[in-house]
């Protein structure tokens, strides 16, 4: 079966900014009602498994962080609380931008730099970073009903300009394998270490919902 014909990968709005939009306005909303943060993609420990690798890395806290499609900016903020100084996250909606600046702010990380951009087509003020992170952004590249081919070959030209060479790039994906992934980004990056994530069994197969690995820009 060809990927795009895959119910998985099947187009839906999840691939549109519209959508995005709408969740994030709607969170928005209920964080200044109640405070809520709203939805963590794949759960607290997705951002958890990758700051222990950060962690056994001993990078700087220095170190140049983009984080790609930052939707209500809590990984920027759990970064930010690991004692990382140098974050930005870009997002191209607009709802999810305020957001996130909202939700940094109430937490006193005034310096944390969100803009909205669209990462198929980045501005050149972006600059360059040592350290990539998505956590279900490039699924929902993935999903665009109009061209994701188009879209995902774009993701992986804009990665190639932004992350500096020997720089480290963490996708979080639960549309993609391993191997997936691994035929997405080969032109240009090496894997670096698959982290470990749940294991599922069913009908006598092993699987994994989700797919966390680290790559590093080839020189
Ligand atoms: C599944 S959400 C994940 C949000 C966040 N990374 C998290 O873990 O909570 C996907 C995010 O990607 C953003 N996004 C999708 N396409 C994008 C693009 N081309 N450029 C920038 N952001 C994009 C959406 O607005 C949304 O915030």
């Amino acid at each position: 079966m060809k990927e795009e014909d895959s119910p998985t990968f099947a187009p839906s709005r999840l691939g549109t900014k519209e959508y995005w939009d709408e969740v994030y306005q709607k969170e928005l909303q209920t964080f200044s009602d109640f405070g809520g943060v709203g939805e963590i993609w794949f759960g607290e420990e997705s951002m958890s498994r990758v700051i222990r690798w950060l962690e056994e890395q001993n990078l700087p806290r220095s170190t140049a962080v983009l984080d790609i499609g930052t939707g209500n900016g809590i990984f920027l903020l759990e970064l930010a609380k690991y004692g990382f100084k140098n974050l930005t996250g870009i997002d191209y909606s607009a709802s999810s931008v305020e957001l996130a600046r909202t939700i940094l702010k109430k937490d006193g990380f005034t310096d944390v730099k969100v803009e909205e951009m669209d990462f198929l087509d980045p501005q050149s003020t972006l600059g360059t970073f040592d350290l990539c992170i998505d956590k279900g952004t490039f699924d929902a590249i993935s999903l665009n009903p109009v061209d994701t081919q188009q879209g995902k070959r774009q993701y992986v030209s804009s990665l190639r300009r932004i992350l500096r060479p020997e720089g480290f790039f963490a996708i979080t994906s639960c549309n993609w394998t391993k191997d997936e992934l691994f035929q997405h980004f080969h032109q240009g990056f090496d894997v670096e270490m698959e982290l470990p994530t749940p294991v599922f069994q069913f009908g006598g197969v092993t699987g994994n919902s989700v797919t966390s690995l680290v790559f590093k820009r080839r020189p």
